[in-house]
């Protein structure tokens, strides 16, 4: 039986990922190029550092939501890589920052930067990806555009610094998680998107709206991510699980095991994020199983996934619309 008519399955037909980026294949190249022209340094800890990170790969997925809208819209201009690379160079710094503030020692697959170089050069690496990333910006000699993204720079050190004080508080509710999120993770989707409006010179409810779809398909994203950190295999997303947990973050998952738990479900929650343990961790999992709090994660993302695909509306049918959404179904179902 084929596979794709199996009558008896309920389950979502799998996205082919790759088909769908080979739809800015050509752009995405020249973006790389950009990314790696960007990198030259006569400071060899920049270049070395800089190549380890951007070569281990990546998903590219904020690049390449640029380029698709941008394509929807019209063609991919000159200013559009520009933008690409500018937004993956942000999303790597703060990768690099990212790692040494959860102590991560997992990325893409390798031994994070700070786990080879320490904390330090990570820091300062990060630091440099950022203006560098300013550096580029100005090429576009658009004020609308520094105005976006400085504001998006902004808002991501927020969220990090919000999530920072939210660690190991198990009192912290889902609304005060999802304004975590949407200024750590959602800001920088929906930056993509709305740049690539703003330099098509699209109207305003066509920027609105790819905005929109940026900032829910962004949230659906980290939904995602944080439910990875309990059930994905440590192969396939190339990071270490768990790692939320030894921090003591309460993401969505915990804080719906403590909301749903009995006593001493909640109790064991409740320890873990006021003591950061990894040791914790297969009682833990034991406890967000049993509460269906993956599941309930997953359908929120499910949720936001679909208000991503509604705020499409604003686009003319395309291929590359068509891929927008296949991208927020793939957020949500993806296991890397
Ligand atoms: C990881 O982002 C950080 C989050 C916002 C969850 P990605 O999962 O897009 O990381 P790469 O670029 O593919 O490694
Ligand atoms: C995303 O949060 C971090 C940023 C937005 C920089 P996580 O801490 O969950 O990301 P990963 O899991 O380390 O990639
Ligand atoms: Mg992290
Ligand atoms: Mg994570």
């Amino acid at each position: 039986m084929a596979s794709h008519s199996h009558p008896l399955s309920n389950a979502p037909a799998p996205i082919d990922f790759d088909s769908i980026k080979n739809l800015t294949a050509n752009e995405a190249k020249a973006v790389d190029q950009l990314i790696i022209d960007e990198l030259r340094s006569d400071v060899v800890l920049i270049n070395q550092m800089g190549h380890y990170i951007v070569g281990s790969g990546g998903k590219r997925l904020r690049p390449m939501l640029l380029l698709l809208a941008a394509k929807a819209l019209g063609e991919a201009s000159h200013k559009h890589l520009i933008l690409a690379a500018v937004i993956e160079f942000i999303h790597t710094a703060t990768l690099l920052h990212d790692d040494v503030v959860d102590d991560s020692d997992l990325r893409r697959g390798k031994e994070s930067a700070n786990a080879v170089w320490g904390n330090a050069a990570s820091v300062l690496v990060g630091d440099y990806l950022y203006s560098s990333a300013f550096e580029m910006m100005v090429r576009t000699g658009n004020m609308r555009v520094m105005e976006i993204l400085s504001k998006t720079t902004t808002a991501i050190a927020e969220g990090e610094v919000l999530q920072l004080l939210n660690c190991n508080n198990p009192e912290t509710t889902e609304d005060k998680y999802l304004e975590v999120i949407a200024r750590k993770t959602a800001i920088l989707f929906s930056a993509a998107t709305r740049l690539s409006a703003v330099i098509a010179e699209a109207s305003s409810e066509t920027e609105e709206g790819l905005a929109r779809y940026g900032q829910h398909l962004g949230i659906a994203f980290q939904l995602i991510d944080d439910a990875l950190d309990y059930k994905a295999t440590k192969e396939e997303l190339g990071k270490n699980l768990g790692d939320d947990l030894a921090e003591g973050k309460p993401t969505l998952p915990l804080i719906y095991a403590i909301q749903n738990g009995n006593k001493n479900e909640a109790d064991i929650i409740i320890d873990a994020i006021k003591n950061g343990n990894r040791d914790a961790f297969n009682e833990v999992y034991a406890v967000v199983q049993s509460t269906q709090a993956i599941a309930y994660t997953e359908q929120r993302a499910e949720e936001e996934a679909q208000n991503a695909i509604d705020a499409l509306s604003v686009l003319p049918d395309s291929e590359y619309k068509d891929a927008l959404t296949q991208l927020a179904r793939f957020s949500v179902q993806r296991n890397y």
